[in-house]
């Protein structure tokens, strides 16, 4: 274990590690979606996917915990390479001048800080229901936990519906480059096909922010949900 460890922590075991976690951050964004996306299909649809994901029980909980430890590795990462960073240059260039990689890097720190603000907000409102405790404690008529209810209730709110929409947009930015770093981290853009892969991915990450556009603002502009008052 200790070699594991050992490279892990050298700077290309720490890049290999972030694009790893990066990727596999990437494809819960694409399964939630999809999920989130029954949304479309009613009420009843809805409610019985998160009661589907609920009777998971013990394996839902592997689930959430895996998912945490991932998040948490790929932040760690992240301010390891930044202080790396900052190490091997000490003296801060007299003349800033931004060159495409810093620019690449220094977006990336800006949306990954707001989309930890969005995840930590978003936890919040739907899985914890402290920010709106009466949508949250909403049952259907057949006791199940009333997600849809909750969640166009939420959109409802102008305030909620354009702080997602913000968020979407700095996810799009933070995926679309973490696509693009992670082909170089795993080494994977020498290979012949790299370039339709990263553009694979870069793709699937705009299909990710539309997907999440969609629900907030189809919901805000009464298009889904109208017959949900509060
Ligand atoms: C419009 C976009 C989104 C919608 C409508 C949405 C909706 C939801 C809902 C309804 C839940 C609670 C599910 C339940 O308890 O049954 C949830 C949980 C969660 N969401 Fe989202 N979500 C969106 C975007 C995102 C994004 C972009 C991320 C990550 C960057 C994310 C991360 C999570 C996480 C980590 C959970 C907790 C999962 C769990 O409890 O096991 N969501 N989301």
């Amino acid at each position: 274990m200790r070699w594991l460890w050992q490279g892990l922590t050298t700077s290309v075991g720490t890049k290999f590690l972030m694009a790893l976690t990066g990727m596999f951050l990437f494809l819960f964004t694409v399964a939630h979606m999809v999920g989130n996306l029954q949304v479309f299909a009613g009420p009843d649809q809805l409610n019985a996917y998160a009661a589907g994901l609920k009777k998971l029980g013990p394996l839902l909980w592997v689930m959430r915990l895996g998912l945490l430890a991932t998040f948490v590795a790929h932040i760690l990462c992240a301010f390891s390479l930044v202080k790396r960073n900052e190490e091997a240059r000490p003296v801060q260039y007299a003349v800033k001048r931004p060159i495409a990689a810093t620019y690449a890097s220094r977006t990336m720190i800006m949306s990954g800080l707001i989309v930890l603000a969005f995840v930590v907000y978003h936890l919040a409102h739907f899985t914890l229901g402290w920010t709106h405790g009466d949508h949250f404690a909403l049952r259907d008529a057949q006791g199940r936990h009333d997600v849809y209810r909750m969640v166009v209730l939420g959109f409802q709110s102008p305030f909620v519906a354009l702080s997602y929409v913000v968020a979407m947009v700095f996810l799009g930015l933070h995926l679309s480059h973490g696509a693009a770093s992670l082909f170089q981290s795993m080494g994977w853009n020498r290979k012949k096909y790299s370039c339709f892969f990263a553009g694979a991915a870069r793709g699937l990450a705009m299909l990710v922010v539309l997907g999440n556009l969609a629900m907030p603002l189809s919901i805000l502009f009464r298009l889904v949900g109208q017959e949900v008052t509060p």
